[in-house]
């Protein structure tokens, strides 16, 4: 089954992004690294994520995450969809953001890291939205619609056979209309707004899932990976709706002993009627 689990660590494809050829291992080096993608280049929830995302890029390096975007469009498009996005931030329209963006046309890598939404398609159930459609230029007329031209027309995306022959479709009724669950052809929808958080050890810390249709709350983003960071430098865990700042809580391997000797500015438990000292608090760690 395509897609990754906590605890897996990042494959290290190969991509064609903004900022050139990368090989994701050598882009991660050994930073942190935050991977999120976008269903569609040119359209408006996904702008305004990317616009929130270059503002607070300066907060990703303090912590030491390297940010990159993923959508299923070409690298010519994402670089003219970065001037749209420079300028709704109302700043010079530059064909550039402080990160780079994963052309995945093909969705060979989407699909790889199970990122697409099954909902996701247009009003005819097609894969491509209307925009797509009609700037696509086909190259080969013959496998396309039929209309039998070579310029821009109408067309079913060009799924590669092997794309489509090890597509597994889940939720057979929401796909082609076979009505079975297994492998079969179906209709690619579009990318999911994932978003994966890795160490630097590559190994996947945090997933979020969201479907295109809801975008994502960035600060969010960020209180995560400070969440991240203390449990790997400092062994605590957060709480509910817990703030940089806000008492953390330690961990339930950590003996009373251990504890109080980790964190020296002390560890303060709440009496509860289980009479168990488990709600273990301590000020956050610098
Ligand atoms: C958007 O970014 O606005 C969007 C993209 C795909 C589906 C729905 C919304």
């Amino acid at each position: 089954m395509p897609g990754l689990l906590l605890g897996d660590e990042a494959p290290n494809f190969e991509a064609e992004t903004t900022q050139g050829r990368i090989r994701f291992h050598d882009f991660l080096g050994d930073s942190w690294g935050i991977l999120f993608s976008h269903p569609r280049d040119f359209t408006p929830v996904c702008t305004t994520e990317l616009g929130r995302a270059a503002k607070l890029a300066p907060e990703f390096q303090k912590r030491n995450v390297k940010m990159i975007a993923l959508s299923i469009d070409s690298v010519q498009d994402h670089l003219s969809w970065c001037k749209d996005i420079n300028a709704y931030n109302g700043e010079q329209p530059r064909e550039a953001l402080p990160f780079p963006i994963i052309a995945d046309a093909k969705r060979e890598l989407a699909v790889q890291l199970g990122m697409l939404d099954p909902d996701e398609r247009d009003k005819d159930g097609m894969p491509l939205t209307a925009r797509v459609v009609s700037t696509w230029h086909c190259r080969r007329p013959a496998l396309c619609c039929g209309a039998g031209h070579a310029g821009p027309h109408k067309r079913v995306m060009p799924l590669t056979a092997r794309v489509v022959s090890t597509w597994h479709c889940r939720r057979p009724a929401l796909c082609c209309g076979a009505g079975h669950a297994g492998p079969h052809k179906r209709v690619m929808p579009l990318t999911a707004r994932v978003v994966f958080v890795f160490g630097p050890d590559k190994k996947l810390k945090l997933s979020i899932l969201y479907p295109a249709t809801t975008g994502r709350n960035f600060d969010e983003i960020l209180r995560v990976v400070d969440s991240l960071q203390l449990t790997a430098y400092k062994k605590v865990a957060t709480p509910v709706d817990w703030k940089p700042g806000d008492s953390v809580m330690v961990v339930p391997t950590l003996a009373d002993e251990e504890a109080k000797q980790l964190f020296p500015k002390g560890v303060f438990t709440k009496d509860l009627p289980s009479g168990k000292k488990y709600l273990r608090y301590t000020p956050q760690p610098e």
